[in-house]
């Protein structure tokens, strides 16, 4: 199935490892020039030189701390400028810490807010006026599978993912008229750096990560580029349809049935 991602610009944050990068690697897979930011200025050009190597195509790397709105405006600007339109944003960013709700304090609560909500907003908000100006457009949100079932210790998580929802809902029905879809991307288990840091210290790393498949039906963790097919497919021309929808990649372990 051709995509029709030929020469689209995609913006895709927080993509130096991880469901980003991998996001970043499936749509330039797929012709898109890509756009990609996070802070780690070297792991970052690293992460682009392997896509280029990978697919290709062109991929330019702009360090962005997305908790800061200055570095934002400035990262939507220069990539812009880059390629003069912008057709895909793909919102992402690191997960806040995993705690009870008793350990966080404002500090905490604020930072969460910062990286995992407002970024989203922000990016949404300044990348709008480009998409309006060429009459369509792609804005698709990594989220947690924390939004449709309880996930012990993930409160600023869940709190923050479900302002997403909520906040995609509203940039759907708003952003239709403009031909531009909102989505997003629930992952369940995928195996990336933030999985294996979030491992118990004290337990061997391979019996850990196979404790964690017991829940989930398909029997494993997935990979990052079963999640990263979904999001090329969201961005595509074939999506038109989709809008103001939450998908899980989870192998099956989001057991409700709403
Ligand atoms: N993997 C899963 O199973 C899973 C499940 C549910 C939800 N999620 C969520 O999905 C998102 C991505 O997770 P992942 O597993 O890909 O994590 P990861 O492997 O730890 O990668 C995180 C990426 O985010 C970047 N980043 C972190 N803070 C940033 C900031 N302030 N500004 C810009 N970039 C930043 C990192 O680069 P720098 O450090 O250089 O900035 C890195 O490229 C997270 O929000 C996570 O909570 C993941």
């Amino acid at each position: 199935m051709d995509l029709k991602l030929n020469n689209k610009v995609a913006l895709v944050l927080a993509a130096s490892k991880g469901l980003g990068k991998a996001i970043a690697t499936a749509l330039s897979a797929e012709g898109a020039k890509v756009i990609i930011g996070s802070r780690n200025e070297t792991e970052l050009d690293k992460a682009a030189d392997e896509i280029k190597q990978l697919t290709g195509n062109e991929v330019i790397a702009i360090p962005v701390d997305v908790s800061k709105a200055d570095e934002i405006e400035a990262f939507v600007e220069k990539a812009a400028g880059a390629f003069g339109h912008i057709d895909i944003l793909l919102n992402n960013a690191g997960g806040p810490p995993f705690d009870k709700f008793e350990n966080f304090d404002d500090e905490q609560w604020q930072k969460a807010f910062d990286l995992n909500l407002l970024s989203f907003a922000r990016l949404s908000r300044l990348v709008l006026p480009h998409m309006q100006k060429t009459g369509s457009g792609r804005i698709i949100n990594i989220i947690s599978g924390s939004v449709k079932a309880v996930l012990g210790n993930s409160v600023l998580s869940t709190s923050m993912r479900m302002g997403v929802v909520g906040m995609a809902k509203l940039m759907a029905d708003e952003f239709g008229p403009y031909n531009i879809t909102v989505n997003n991307v629930a992952p369940g288990l995928i195996l990336t750096d933030r999985i294996k840091h979030t491992l118990p210290q004290d337990t061997d790393p391979e019996q850990a990560l196979h404790e964690k498949t017991k829940g989930i039906p398909l029997g494993r963790i997935g990979k990052p580029e079963e999640l990263a097919a979904l999001v090329t497919f969201l961005a595509s021309e074939q999506a038109a349809y989709i809008s103001g929808t939450t998908i899980q990649v989870d192998g099956g372990a989001n057991r409700s049935i709403y």
